[in-house]
This record gives structure tokens, sequence and C-alpha cells, in this order.
């Protein structure tokens, strides 16, 4: 008897993530969901209802059932216009290893609005190893360069209460290369 193919057929599918942006509704489930997960600063409640409205075009959540289980906190930075900055990257930790990290980024450079975005930005803490993998991989899967400076630094920026922010930057990319990823974890 073949065991793997019996047991690759008696697993249950994972449920089928259903992915949007997020509306003001969403505001109290996303930020019980960054509650959930270390190490992740938890903003004010307040912040998350901003994300949820005045930067919904990037932002992003994935839900299973009516429950929020994923979340990405984007914004276009005045200063870099031609970027998309990631915020935060939430994924509950039943949801987690199923791709949902990466289909977010990608659901939310694949829209209209965001087609003329040729950057993705972020900044990961030197330990965060699940971060730098998640982003590592999205920059293979957008077959694009990804470069790190210090954006903050512990001491000089965190006054010794944070750790150092490293900024991740991928890219350049196209929407043709988008187009071909998305829905592909
Ligand atoms: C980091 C986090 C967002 C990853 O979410 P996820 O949906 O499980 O990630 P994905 O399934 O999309 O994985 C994408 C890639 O990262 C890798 N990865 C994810 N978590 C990993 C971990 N803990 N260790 C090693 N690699 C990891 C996956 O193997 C995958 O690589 P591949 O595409 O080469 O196979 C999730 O673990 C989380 O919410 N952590 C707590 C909050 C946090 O640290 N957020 C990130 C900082 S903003």
């Amino acid at each position: 008897m073949n065991t793997r193919s019996t047991v690759q057929r008696l697993s249950p599918e994972p449920p089928t993530a259903r992915l949007r942006p997020p509306e003001a509704t969403d505001g109290a489930a996303v930020h019980a969901l960054v509650a959930a997960c270390p190490p992740l600063d938890a903003n004010s409640l307040y912040c998350n209802l901003l994300q949820c409205t005045h930067f919904a075009a990037t932002s992003a959540l994935a839900e299973v059932d009516g429950n929020v289980v994923a979340f990405v906190s984007g914004y276009r930075p005045p200063v870099h216009p031609d970027s998309l900055f990631v915020w935060q990257v939430a994924v509950a930790e039943a949801a987690r290893g199923q791709g949902l990290g990466k289909r977010l980024m990608l659901d939310i450079l694949g829209r209209p609005e965001n087609r003329d975005v040729r950057f993705l930005r972020t900044t990961i803490t030197p330990g965060n190893q699940a971060s730098w993998h998640l982003f590592e991989s999205l920059a293979r899967e957008l077959g694009a360069a990804g470069e790190r400076r210090t954006l903050f630094d512990a001491g000089r920026h965190f006054a010794g209460r944070h750790d150092s922010e490293i900024e991740f930057v991928i890219g350049p990319f196209g929407p043709a290369r988008i187009a071909n990823r998305r829905g592909h974890p």
C-alpha cells in the first residue's frame, strides 16, 4: 500500500481563504489578530481603523468562514511614490505555512490602482527569521533583487527600547510578473 498517497488523501484540505481589501468594520478583528502575533508591535485600534479605511487600497486581509486569519498593512510612501511599503504582516498561528502572507502582498500589488508600483519596501528586525524568509521568498517570486540597510537604529532612533529595523527593498519588478504569480502560493 502506498502510505504517502493514502495519508495525502485522508488529510483534510485547508479551508479556502477569501482575500479582500479591509473595511472599517474589520478594525477590531485586525487589532486582535495583530495583538496575537508577536513580535509585532500592537498599535492602537484607531491606527488599525485608519489602515482599514484610508489605506485599504494598499492593505489586504484573508478570511476563513468569516474570521480574519491574516492581515497586511501597507501604504505608498510620499517620498517613494513608486513603492509599496509593507508595515506589518500578521498571520494567525493556525493559518501559517499556507502561503497566505505572500499571497496577500501579491494581491495588493495586483490591484489596478497599484499597477505602477515597481518596488516593495519593508523593515525587519535582524532576529525575525520567519519574516526574512517570507520577504526573501517574495523577492524570488517576483524575480527581483533584495537590498538591505539599517533604517532605524536600536540606539540612535529607538533609544535602546527596540531592535534595529533593517529596510529590505525588493525590485524593480513589473506588472506582468505580478499577474503571473498572483494566485500561485
Ligand atoms: C512571518 C509570517 C507573516 C509568515 O506568514 P505565512 O503565511 O506563514 O508565510 P508564507 O506561508 O507565505 O511563507 C512564505 C515563505 O516564508 C517561509 N516561512 C514562513 N514562516 C517561516 C518560518 N517560521 N521559518 C522559516 N521560513 C518561514 C515559508 O517557508 C515560505 O518560503 P517558500 O515560499 O520558499 O516556501 C507569520 O509567521 C507571522 O504572522 N508571524 C508573526 C508576525 C511577524 O513576525 N510578521 C512579520 C513581520 S512584519
